[in-house]
């Protein structure tokens, strides 16, 4: 569980280098924005980003109801990139991010990986974007299809519901997957059977509907690039002194915006919309009764999945060593939760590769050190343990990380069976002879709602220690 608190982290990416040409990563998303937008000095960012859609041929029926027709002949301007980076193949990029598709062998395409270390379609997040900037947003009326929710989010959505509604194979959402590199990230495996909608396709989704409804409002958008850059970048700002529009709260913004009887009845209309304009298959023979019910009965999976429950970073994305031995596989639910701090590292990072380097770290320490099975915050089979990363003996962790365990953490585990609704609370201190989580934290969950005394006390946990 550890990990969900390293979605709270950003980073600043190195250089994709030589080596980095043509990978998927963010920063190369935002190169070859920079390359359009050197290209057509003239263009705003609403034709910036409908130049991309152009240069990509992303265009149907659907899109064109909602945003209207691109210029004909091509796109209105060209992008000289012989010129202006020589290696580049920025046609084949720019068509590429926007092809989202998962292939034979289970790789998702059309997606990249984010400074933060979760991965996001590029199509819906600047489908999003252009739909922000295409007007001015009030109040989105129910019923009718709005375009940020529609282009983004709301047909993918509807489409997984009704695709996997009654499928064995695979949940009607996600999976998440792993990158063959972090550095140059070429190929994302997904770490199972994929839903229409996977977990990259709804986080792009969600960047598209916070980042249009930001624009909506935004009387001087800054460059494309620049927008990209404040939004994914978040220079290792502390959490709680972060501006609130960046891609590690995705889903807390989104939650602001959207709940579940707005995305109902959007999902319904745009599912209709979409059926009379794109004749699907997939929803041939569904009447309007039978298209409402398949959508109420996947949206809980969504709400739980995206809004209720935090990122989780999985362990390849930090590059973890595997188990050593056999788990023994948890009796859910659990009844407790144990609250630690790392002590060591006594920082919080900041930044992905610095979490996951401390990750890794403490991993190391833990299974070489310690002789452990695993990294070890855990009295194992009764409850989850979550770590805090830093010193909290003398010093609060950030607002944000507290709320995030406290509320949306325990939410998600209680939602999901994995914790019973009366779970208790515990310090690592209650436990065994230890200082951890810290004076100063542990004095603060003594005030959490489901912090308890414990007596008498149960057997010492073996694996003590910070
Ligand atoms: C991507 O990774 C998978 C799993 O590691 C591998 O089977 C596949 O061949 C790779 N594809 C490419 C194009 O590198
Ligand atoms: C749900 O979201 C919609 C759209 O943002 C909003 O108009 C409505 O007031 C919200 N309803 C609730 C109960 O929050
Ligand atoms: C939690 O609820 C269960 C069943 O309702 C009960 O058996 C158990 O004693 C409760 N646990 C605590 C710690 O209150
Ligand atoms: C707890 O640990 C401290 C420091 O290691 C030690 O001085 C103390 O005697 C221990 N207390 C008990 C009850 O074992």
């Amino acid at each position: 569980m550890i990990p969900a608190l390293l979605v709270l982290c950003s980073l600043c990416v190195g250089v994709h280098g030589e080596e980095g040409l043509l990978s998927w990563h963010l920063d190369d998303v935002i190169r070859a924005v920079e390359l359009t937008e050197r290209s057509n000095p003239g263009l705003d960012m609403l034709g910036i980003v409908r130049t991309l859609r152009s240069t990509a041929n992303h265009d149907d029926s659907f899109l064109r109801h909602f945003l209207g027709p691109l210029p004909d002949g091509g796109p209105p301007a060209r992008t000289d990139e012989a010129t202006l980076a020589p290696a580049w193949d920025h046609t084949g990029f720019v068509a590429g991010m926007f092809r989202h598709r998962v292939t034979a062998g289970g790789q998702e395409e059309g997606v990249v990986l984010t400074p933060d270390g979760t991965t996001t379609a590029v199509a819906p997040m600047l489908l999003g974007i252009e739909a922000g900037l295409q007007r001015k947003r009030g109040a989105p009326e129910s019923g009718i299809p709005d375009a940020l929710y529609s282009v983004t989010l709301a047909k993918d959505l509807g489409l997984s519901f009704v695709r996997f509604s009654n499928s064995q194979l695979a949940g009607r959402l996600g999976p998440d997957g792993c990158w063959d590199s972090l550095t140059a990230p070429r190929n994302f495996t997904l770490s199972g059977p994929p839903a229409l909608a996977t977990d990259a396709l709804v986080n792009g989704a969600m960047d598209g509907v916070v980042l249009g409804d930001h624009l909506s409002r935004e009387e001087d958008p800054p460059k494309l690039s620049q927008l990209l850059k404040l939004y994914f970048h978040h220079n290792g700002l502390a959490l709680d002194s972060a501006p609130r529009l960046q891609s590690n709260f995705r889903r807390g913004n989104f939650g602001k915006l959207a709940n579940a009887t707005f995305l109902q009845e959007q999902i319904v209309a745009s599912l209709s919309l979409y059926r009379g304009l794109m004749g699907d298959a997939l929803l041939e023979g569904l009447d309007s009764a039978a298209l409402e019910s398949a959508v109420r009965e996947g949206l809980p999976e969504f709400v739980h999945r995206y809004m209720v429950c935090p990122a989780i970073i999985p362990r390849c994305m930090w590059g973890a060593e595997p188990y050593r031995g056999t788990p023994t596989p948890l009796v859910l639910p659990l009844s407790f939760l144990y609250i630690h701090h790392t002590y060591g590292p006594s920082l919080p990072c900041l930044t992905f590769p610095d979490c996951a380097r401390d990750m890794r770290a403490m991993q190391r320490f833990h299974q070489d050190d310690r002789g452990w099975d695993d990294i070890g915050y855990r009295h194992n089979s009764l409850g989850y343990g979550v770590s805090f990363i830093g010193d909290y003996t003398a010093t609060l962790p950030a607002r944000r990380a507290m709320a995030l365990v406290r509320e949306r953490l325990t939410q998600c585990a209680v939602d999901g069976g994995r914790l019973v609704s009366n779970f208790t609370i515990h310090g690592h201190r209650q436990l065994v002879n230890t200082s951890c989580p810290g004076d100063k934290l542990y004095t603060e969950i003594t005030g959490w709602e489901h912090f308890r005394e414990v007596q008498p006390k149960p057997p010492g946990d073996s694996r003590a220690g910070n």
